[in-house]
């Protein structure tokens, strides 16, 4: 059988970049995953007077990460930081203390910006943030300077070299988190 992915996007923007380039991932890795995405825009602001009485999206994304057999994230920077709605998902799905729904999981990283090293201190942030949650963080690290175009309104990358290194991290991903799910 092939492992769960869940997806998290980490932005919550309607024409959202890194949405597109995680649909585009999410097509090149469906030889080796079942992808499925991971809703985050509807989650409550992380407050722990909240936890006694969990809402239900806070409860439905536990569910899924604890379903995954891999997590994949995709996320912009904001701020050279990750964004708050990513942070207050990760919070979300960490808690209540001891029930953590990271732990254990394969995480690999990504993102995207206009910019030529767009994301890359919001992704090292991440990394350190998901090696102390989840305990494994694969991969080498991967920005991708989004332009017009990229991906087309099917899911496709267009460029052929970017279409054949993405497709090798998430290639490398499933191998390594095959590896890890024996
Ligand atoms: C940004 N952006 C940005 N880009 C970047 O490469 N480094 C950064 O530190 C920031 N900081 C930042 C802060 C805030 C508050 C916003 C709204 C934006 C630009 C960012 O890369 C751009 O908005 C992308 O389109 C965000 O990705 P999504 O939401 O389209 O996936």
């Amino acid at each position: 059988a092939k492992l769960k992915l869940a997806i998290v996007v980490g932005s919550n923007r309607r024409e959202s970049i890194n949405r597109k380039l995680a649909q585009a991932l999410a097509k090149l890795a469906s030889d080796s995953f079942e992808p499925s995405f991971v809703q985050i825009d509807d989650l409550p602001l992380f407050n722990q007077d909240l936890e006694p009485n969990r809402p239900e999206p806070t409860l439905r994304l536990k569910r899924e990460i604890e379903a995954a057999d891999a997590i994949l994230i995709v996320t912009p920077e904001h701020n050279r930081s990750i964004p708050a709605v990513l942070k207050n998902a990760i919070d979300w799905a960490s808690r209540p203390y001891g029930r953590n729904s990271w732990a254990g999981k394969p995480v690999a990283v990504t993102g995207t910006s206009g910019g030529g090293v767009g994301t890359a201190v919001a992704q090292n942030e991440l990394r350190m943030i998901m090696t102390n949650l989840a305990g494994v963080v694969v991969g080498s690290q991967v920005f991708i300077t989004f332009k017009e175009g990229l991906i087309d309104a099917g899911h496709n990358v267009t460029d052929e070299g970017t279409r054949s290194f993405l497709k090798g991290f998430v290639d490398g991903f499933a191998k390594t988190a095959g590896k890890l799910a024996a």
